[in-house]
């Protein structure tokens, strides 16, 4: 088997691909990879991990660690900025043509499997397209995930779960959410203006200051331990456990 790939990613997961033979798919691009490693077959995949700051780059140790040792498995780290990180040494910027060509001279006999945020995903589009990517080698998995709604909540001779008050101190609002709902989907629902893209737990997009109260995370990887310290959160896989005030 012969697989090639280049992969993108924007804030933390995207991933281009190109692909000679069926994979199985993964709609991660992490996944992807330990997917190949787990086939232990010989891979052709040029995988490109894009990112704001090189600590934002998700599962970097884990993919590191792939690359030294899955044979052909060609990783690239992409962070826009160094904060946080000077002496990085890799590249750094964001997607271009030169880039491409640099990292992927053979980038039109690729299939390009590209998932990420909306606007990296036109950018990675356009730059394929440019370079005479054929649009059925160009695949794209959406990062912007919905937001799942809740589950409505059962009904039984008890009353109705009471919802606990959360406040967004900066936009001056304050809605309800019970504790079978997560803080980002009732915050969209009332039209309270947090960012977010994957909606679970996973790019660090909607990361925001918890000011009081406690919240039941269940993330993804999208936070660190540290930040979580710091007294950060993300509320689109946090339930409240109490009234809650949001920097937001
Ligand atoms: S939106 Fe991705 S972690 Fe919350």
């Amino acid at each position: 088997m012969r697989l090639t790939a280049a992969c993108v990613t924007p804030n933390s997961l995207a991933a281009a691909v190109k692909l000679r033979c069926r994979m199985a798919a993964s709609s991660a691009t992490s996944a992807m990879a330990r997917e190949l490693a787990d086939t232990a077959l010989p891979v052709d995949v040029i995988f490109l991990h894009a990112s704001r700051t090189p600590g934002d780059l998700v599962f970097r140790n884990e993919l590191a660690s792939l690359a030294t040792k899955l044979k052909g498995f060609l990783l690239y780290f992409l962070p826009e900025t160094l904060t946080g990180e000077t002496s990085w040494s890799g590249l750094h910027g964001r997607i271009s043509r030169d880039l491409f060509k640099l990292i992927v001279p053979d980038l039109t006999e690729r299939v390009i499997l590209c998932c990420g945020l909306a606007p990296f995903m036109a950018a990675a589009r356009t730059i394929s397209a440019d370079l005479g990517v054929p649009p059925e080698n160009y695949i794209e998995e959406s990062f912007d995930a919905a937001v799942i709604d809740d589950a409505p909540l059962p009904m039984t001779d008890e009353a109705v779960l009471a919802p606990f008050k959360v406040e967004f101190a900066k936009q001056g609002r304050t809605i309800d959410v019970t504790s079978d709902q997560t803080v980002l989907s009732c915050a969209k629902k009332a039209g309270v203006k947090i960012p977010s893209s994957c909606s679970n737990g996973l790019c660090g997009t909607c990361k925001s200051k918890l000011v009081s109260g406690t919240v039941d995370m269940n993330h993804n990887g999208g936070i660190r331990q540290r930040e979580i310290n710091a007294g950060f959160f993300l509320p689109c896989c946090s339930k409240p456990l109490s009234d809650l005030v949001i920097e937001r």
